[in-house]
């Protein structure tokens, strides 16, 4: 049977009520996508039929969103910031919390416009690509682990022609065994304790390299933070985010690893603390 617009997004909102708080929402956003179009023209053109493949197109889309995965790897991208990143299962989605890690960066990129930066955890390159597009004088590496992750950051920065510099390799190791320095540390790596995990929906389609922060969450972070001294220029800043109960006890490992440093624990638009700040 041929479908028009609004037949098929009243059948999707119908099977999305239960499966998602924004139903209705979702059931339109793929929609769109399914069509290539705005969601505005769905609202305009509400008679129009759908054609045999955008029905079952659009019915395997509603498929996967009422069984739970995420929007972003339905579509393959999100919006971070001012631009949408290529995103799948192979990286982090970008949260907009970390758009607060990645302001703060830019600031500090705006008043020295040849610092050299690193992006630890790149991911999707989110970080990384954002600062190098919208700082094009600076110098940027990024790292991560996984050579997953890294593949869709380099598509992340030809699609942003974002110039930077990709390592594979353990936190801060690549620029340490080529004597690398660099002026600005921006680190969003995994901070959820191991033994959460299993309570939480993230882990069902999020890869786990990109969440599991080890016995108390701050494995990572606290690697990281015994390793950035030899590497950091005179002046440097440090921006880590951590989770929302662990600004206390990272900020402690921050001051012991920088001891003449100010260290602040930055808030996120919820009042929860999310970045260490350590500025040299
Ligand atoms: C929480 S995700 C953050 C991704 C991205 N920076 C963002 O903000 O959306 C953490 C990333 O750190 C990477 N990672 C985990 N352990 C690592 C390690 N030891 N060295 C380098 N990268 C690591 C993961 O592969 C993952 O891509």
């Amino acid at each position: 049977m041929t479908q028009t617009i609004q037949f098929a997004l009243r059948g999707a909102k119908n099977r999305l009520q239960s499966a998602s708080d924004s139903g209705s929402l979702d059931a339109h956003v793929l929609l769109a996508a399914v069509l290539g179009v705005e969601r505005a023209y769905l609202l305009a053109h509400p008679e129009q039929p759908l054609t045999h493949d955008q029905q079952i197109r659009y019915e395997a889309f509603i498929d996967r969103c009422a069984a739970g995965e995420p929007l972003a790897y339905i579509l393959g991208r999100r919006a971070f910031f001012d631009r949408e990143f290529i995103v799948t299962p192979d990286v982090l989605i970008p949260r907009p919390e970390t758009e607060h890690l990645l302001e703060a960066a830019l600031t500090f990129a705006h008043q020295h416009p040849l610092c050299v930066g690193v992006d630890v955890g790149t991911g999707s390159g989110a970080l990384a690509v954002t600062l190098a597009a919208l700082s094009p004088t600076a110098t940027i590496h990024a790292v991560d682990f996984s050579p997953a992750a890294l593949n869709i950051a380099r598509q992340n920065a030809i699609l942003h022609q974002a110039n930077v510099q990709f390592w594979e390799g353990d936190l801060l190791t690549p620029l340490v065994e080529r004597g690398i320095k660099v002026d600005l540390v921006m680190a969003n790596l995994p901070y959820i304790a191991s033994g959460d995990l299993p309570t939480l929906a993230v882990t069902r389609y999020e890869p786990r390299l990109a969440l599991d922060g080890g016995a108390d969450g701050l494995d990572l972070v606290q690697r990281l933070l015994q390793q950035a001294p030899a590497i950091c220029n005179p002046g440097a800043l440090l921006l880590l985010e951590i989770g929302a109960e662990q600004g206390a006890a990272a900020a402690a490992i921050a001051q012991s690893a920088f001891p003449d440093a100010a260290v602040t624990i930055l808030k996120d638009l919820a009042g929860l603390d999310r970045i260490i700040q350590i500025a040299q």
